[in-house]
């Protein structure tokens, strides 16, 4: 991870080692999960822990011509003040870090800090859609010129929002950061189950802006494993009867998601895998619970009722046990890079193969498997355009 720009590169955006000086501008970067990416990937980079769970660091993604960890800056907009050395001590306190960490990272936790901007509409700020949008997009075009970056990618980590009510006059805030990235000429990753891009009046905007994005809500835990065993009932001619799923989590997530809309938002990202793979979607509710103690410690349970050859009814249980922001922010880091990278390569409009990241895909095969195929088909376009 660099810290600041290099004078002495014939070419600015380069860093010395030749590699290009990448952005990534996170949205809500004081969160949990930013401030687990931000120190997880100074750790990487500079050799302090192994790449566990980045899975453009394996073998198909090893010519892919991906920007270097190394070579990552990071900055972003939080309406949150705390630093994020202090955002880390507490991560750490929670056993989401590890001990000695934010120490050992320091320097760059402060680089990411300093390249914060206040985020928004806080209470009170009468400025109109529009406005917001520019104020976030010179913060972004800021940020470019001031760290001399080739690009930089926007990667939506803020907490999730209700979906807006139709007929809304007013962009949500997610929808008005989606619209700075376009306005400042930046890929944009939605890793939230929040708008985004999705908003029917940016549709046309982002179809003509020329850029790459992806979207929506990380699939890290319940849904990743849905998307696993889903496709195994439907391959086998199995029906499901019943699908219902428990999940138990705190944190910052699991107090914004206490908020039955935000909920709600979430939960529809985590259907959608069933109905795709099954066909339709089967009995069951899902529920998100929060429980402050849990801190970023998630348990998910899942109960799906099947039935076999005759009419046998069976049942398979699930216990998924999780520290959100660790399964997270590997991922948010694999999709910066590639986003980049299919910028640089010149890629436009909605990354399809990347939807083996995603709850909510924009488009592309609903099951893992068929995700990673498609995303490992996805590496060696990028090679070939290297
Ligand atoms: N951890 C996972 O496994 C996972 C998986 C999928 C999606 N997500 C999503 O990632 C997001 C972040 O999760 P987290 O655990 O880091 O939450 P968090 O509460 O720790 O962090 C969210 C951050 O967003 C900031 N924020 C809120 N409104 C904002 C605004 N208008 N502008 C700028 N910043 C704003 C908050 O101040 C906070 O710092 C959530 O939406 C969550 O649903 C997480």
């Amino acid at each position: 991870m660099t810290t600041g720009p290099d004078t002495t590169h014939p070419d600015p955006t380069r860093t010395p080692g030749g590699g290009l000086r990448t952005g990534v501008w996170l949205i809500g970067a004081r969160g949990s999960v930013a401030t687990t990416a931000v120190a997880g990937c100074a750790a990487v980079a500079a050799g302090l822990q192994p790449t566990t769970g980045m899975v453009t660091e394996t073998a198909p993604f090893a010519d892919s011509a991906l920007p270097a960890l190394g070579d990552l800056v990071f900055g972003g907009h939080d309406t949150a003040t705390t630093p994020l050395p202090k955002r880390a001590e507490a991560l750490t306190a929670e056993g989401v870090l590890p001990h000695g960490l934010p120490d050992a990272v320091r320097a760059e936790l402060t680089a990411a800090d300093d390249a914060i901007r206040p985020g928004g509409p806080q209470p009170g700020d009468t400025r109109g859609d529009d406005e917001l949008i520019d104020a976030f997009a010179h913060d972004l075009d800021a940020f470019v010129r001031t760290h001399r970056l080739a690009r930089a990618v926007v990667v939506n980590v803020a907490s999730t929002e209700p979906a807006p009510a139709a007929g809304g006059d007013r962009l949500p805030p997610s929808s008005l950061y989606a619209s700075a990235a376009l306005r400042a000429g930046c890929p944009y990753v939605n890793f939230t189950p929040s708008t985004g891009l999705h908003h029917p009046r940016l549709r046309g905007e982002a179809a003509r802006s020329g850029l790459p994005y992806a979207g929506r809500d990380g699939k890290t835990g319940q849904t990743l494993l849905r998307s696993v065993l889903a496709p195994m009932f439907a391959q086998r001619a199995l029906p499901v009867r019943a699908w219902s799923g428990t999940n138990l989590l705190g944190g910052g997530d699991g107090a914004a998601l206490a908020d039955p809309a935000a909920a709600a938002a979430k939960n529809a990202g985590k259907a959608r895998v069933l109905a795709d793979t099954l066909g339709e979607l089967p009995d069951g509710r899902l529920h998100i619970d929060n429980v402050p103690a849990l801190g970023d410690w998630k348990t998910a349970w899942d109960h799906v009722a099947f039935e076999g050859f005759l009419g046998s009814r069976m049942v398979l249980q699930t216990i998924w046990q999780g520290c959100d922001s660790a399964l997270a922010a590997p991922l948010v880091l694999d999709l910066a890079r590639l986003t980049a990278r299919a910028h640089e390569a010149g890629l436009t409009g909605p990354l399809t193969e990347l939807g083996f990241y995603f709850k909510d895909p924009d488009g592309g095969p609903s099951g893992l498997a068929d995700q990673y195929t498609a995303l490992t088909g996805f590496a060696a376009r990028l090679r070939e355009r290297s």
